[in-house]
C-alpha cells in the first residue's frame, strides 16, 4: 500500500497572506488524517512564508500519524529540527526567490553540507529522505550517507504531456528501481494531482507520495477530508491488476 504524506503548507500560504490565525494547519492536519493521510508534511522555510516555529512545535503535539518535516541543510533548521524531533525530516534545496521548490538537492556539488545536516538528524533518532531528481549518481550519493530513503522530484513528470511525460515516467521507474535495489524506501512528489498521481502510485514498490498543492487547492472546494479521502482512493485503485 502506498502511503500519502499530505503537505498542509499552503494552508499556511493563506493565514500568512493576512498574518492572522484562519486557516489554521493544526485544523486542516487533524481533518487531512480523518480523510486518510498517513502523514502531515510541513516545510519549515528559511524565510518563513507559510509554516511558522510555533505551527512546527504544535503539529508535533497533535499529529497522530507522523510529521514529515521538509528542510534545507541550513544549520538553523536543522537545529530546530533536532529540538522538535519530527518522526521524519526530508532535506531539500532552498532559494529564496524561487516559487516552490525546483529540482531537487544536489548531493555531489556540497556533500560535506549533505552529510553534516542527515548525521546531526540521524543521531536524535529521525528518520531522513533525500529529495532528489532521478539522476542515479545522485541517487547512488545518497545511499553512501546512509539515508534511509529518497523522495524523487516528480515535477517534471507533472510539467510534461504525451511522449515527454512518458519518457519522465520511464526514468522516475528505473531511478526508483536502483534506490530500492541500494536498500533505500522509495518515496516520491511534487506537482502531483488527481489526473497524474496513478502511474506515480503504481511505480514498483512504492513507498509514499507527497502532494500538497492539489489536496490543498481542491480542499477549498469539497473540505479537506475528501479532498484526502478522493487523492487515496486513487492511489489504491493504482494498484489494483487491470482485467
Ligand atoms: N515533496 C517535496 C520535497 C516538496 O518540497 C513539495 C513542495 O513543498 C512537495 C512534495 C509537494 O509538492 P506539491 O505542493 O506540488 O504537491
Amino acid at each position: 500500500m502506498v502511503e500519502l504524506g499530505v503537505n498542509i503548507d499552503h494552508v499556511a500560504t493563506l493565514r500568512q497572506a493576512r498574518r492572522g490565525t484562519q486557516p489554521d494547519p493544526v485544523a486542516a492536519a487533524v481533518l487531512a488524517e480523518l480523510g486518510g493521510a498517513d502523514s502531515i508534511t510541513i516545510h519549515l522555510r528559511e524565510d518563513r512564508r507559510h509554516i511558522q516555529d510555533r505551527d512546527l512545535r504544535v503539529l508535533r503535539q497533535t499529529v497522530s500519524s507522523r510529521l514529515n518535516l521538509e528542510l534545507a541543510c541550513s544549520k538553523e533548521v536543522v537545529d530546530i529540527a533536532v529540538d522538535v524531533k519530527p518522526d521524519q525530516a526530508t532535506l531539500v534545496p532552498e532559494r529564496r526567490e524561487e516559487v516552490t521548490t525546483e529540482g531537487g538537492l544536489d548531493i555531489l556539488s556540497d556533500t560535506p553540507r549533505v552529510a553534516d545536516a542527515v548525521k546531526r538528524l540521524q543521531s536524535h533518532g529521525i528518520f531522513v529522505s533525500l529529495f532528489l531528481d532521478p539522476e542515479e549518481d545522485q541517487i547512488r550519493a545518497a545511499a553512501a550517507l546512509g539515508v534511509e530513503a529518497v523522495e524523487l522530484h516528480t515535477g517534471q513528470y507533472a510539467l510534461e504531456q504525451g511522449v515527454k511525460r512518458r519518457q519522465q515516467l520511464q526514468r522516475l521507474q528505473q531511478a526508483g528501481a536502483l534506490i530500492r535495489q541500494l536498500g533505500l524506501q522509495l518515496h516520491a512528489g511534487h506537482g502531483l494531482d488527481y489526473l497524474n498521481v496513478q502511474p506515480i502510485a503504481a511505480i514498483a514498490e512504492m513507498h509514499e507520495l507527497n502532494i500538497g498543492h492539489s489536496i490543498v487547492s481542491r480542499s477549498i472546494m469539497v473540505g479537506m477530508r475528501e479532498a484526502v479521502s478522493e487523492m487515496k482512493r486513487l492511489m489504491v485503485e493504482a494498484l489494483r491488476p487491470t482485467r
